[in-house]
């Protein structure tokens, strides 16, 4: 299993040290555009193996696309980040252009790879590749849905005083503070309703707490964060590496799922050897799929900002 990282910046190199350390793939290769950069990256995680016990080989190549040549997976972190007060969607005159020669790039090397797209704006990032590649659909996923049901959790964890292993939630739609869609009423606390414990008011604050969650840190970080970015991307790389079959909400091409045409956006899938192996279609109220419309309005009109 080759899986290799693009972008050896902030969550580029924590996705490879987090896919390091579950020790399930046989290479990584972090490449970017910054001499040197990806080398020493490299080389500083490789020193932690004896010390965290991992036999996965990593190895930096600065813009050489050879080097990661018959990837399985290949991640794209590259591109700039949200400093404070920015949104997502500012990032797309820089970021398109980048995420479009990268995923060339890594096909030119790696025609069989799945691609896990991170950069920002991330449903407009996907949609680009979808579009501007040959690949299937199946093998095209964005990484937004995982890490912000993370977040998700992490707020109903403290709302509820529980610890996160007991609770269970996950978050759909459009990775922006607008765009999400926490899925509040089917969050449970080990099969139980989060309902049953907590207030409306309190309900409702976990959810606006979850749409700012990368806001808040963007903040008190001067950028965007990367330790749980890394950790989400890494969850996606091991399920599809190891064939788990575990249900993650990702972005993917709709062609009439939740009433959506022609767009990228988060949605439950299972994740296996394929790629997206399946798309879920749950049961949503009418409220909920109100602000998936809304929601996929918005990521539609980012997606008209694309010069394709
Ligand atoms: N989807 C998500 O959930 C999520 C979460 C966090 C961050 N992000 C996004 O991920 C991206 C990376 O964030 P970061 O904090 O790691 O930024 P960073 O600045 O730390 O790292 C980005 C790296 O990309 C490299 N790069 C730029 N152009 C390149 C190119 N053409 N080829 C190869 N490498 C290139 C840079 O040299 C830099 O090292 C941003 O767009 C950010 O918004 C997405």
């Amino acid at each position: 299993m080759k899986v290799t990282v693009v972008g050896a910046g902030a969550v580029g190199a924590s996705c490879a040290e987090y896919i390091a350390m579950k020790d399930f793939a046989s290479e990584v290769v972090l490449l970017d555009i910054k001499e040197g950069y990806a080398e020493g990256k490299a080389m500083d995680l490789m020193q932690t193996a004896s010390l965290n016990g991992f036999d996965t080989k990593i190895t930096g190549s600065t813009n050489d696309y050879s080097k990661t040549a018959d990837s399985d997976i290949a991640v794209i972190t590259s591109g700039i980040p949200r400093k404070p007060g920015m949104t997502r969607e500012e990032l797309i005159g820089i970021n398109a252009g980048i995420v479009k020669t990268v995923s060339q790039n890594l096909l030119e090397h790696s025609p069989n790879v799945i691609l896990i797209v991170v950069s920002n704006p991330m449903d407009t990032m996907t949609y680009l590749v979808h579009k501007t590649t040959n690949l299937a659909k199946n093998k095209i996923i964005g990484m937004g849905g995982a890490l912000d049901s993370a977040r998700f959790k992490y707020r109903l964890a403290e709302a509820l005083g529980a610890p996160i292993s007991d609770v269970d939630g996950m978050v759909i739609g459009g990775h922006s503070d607008k765009g999400m869609v926490p899925l509040i009423n089917h969050a449970a606390r080990n099969s139980v309703k989060v309902s049953e414990f907590l207030s409306e008011e309190r309900m409702q604050q976990v959810v606006e707490d979850t749409k700012v969650g990368g806001a808040t840190l963007t903040k008190l970080l001067g950028t965007s964060a990367w330790y749980a970015p890394g950790a989400a991307v890494s969850g996606l790389v091991q399920a599809i590496a190891c064939d788990q079959k575990k249900v993650f909400p990702c972005s993917t091409y709709l062609e009439g799922e939740y009433g959506l045409n022609d767009i990228c956006i988060g949605v439950p899938v299972v994740l296996g050897k394929n790629g997206i192996e399946k798309i879920v279609d749950i049961d949503l109220s009418d409220s909920e799929k109100a602000k998936m419309q809304e929601s996929a309005a918005g990521v539609s009109k980012t997606n008209t900002l694309l010069e394709l």
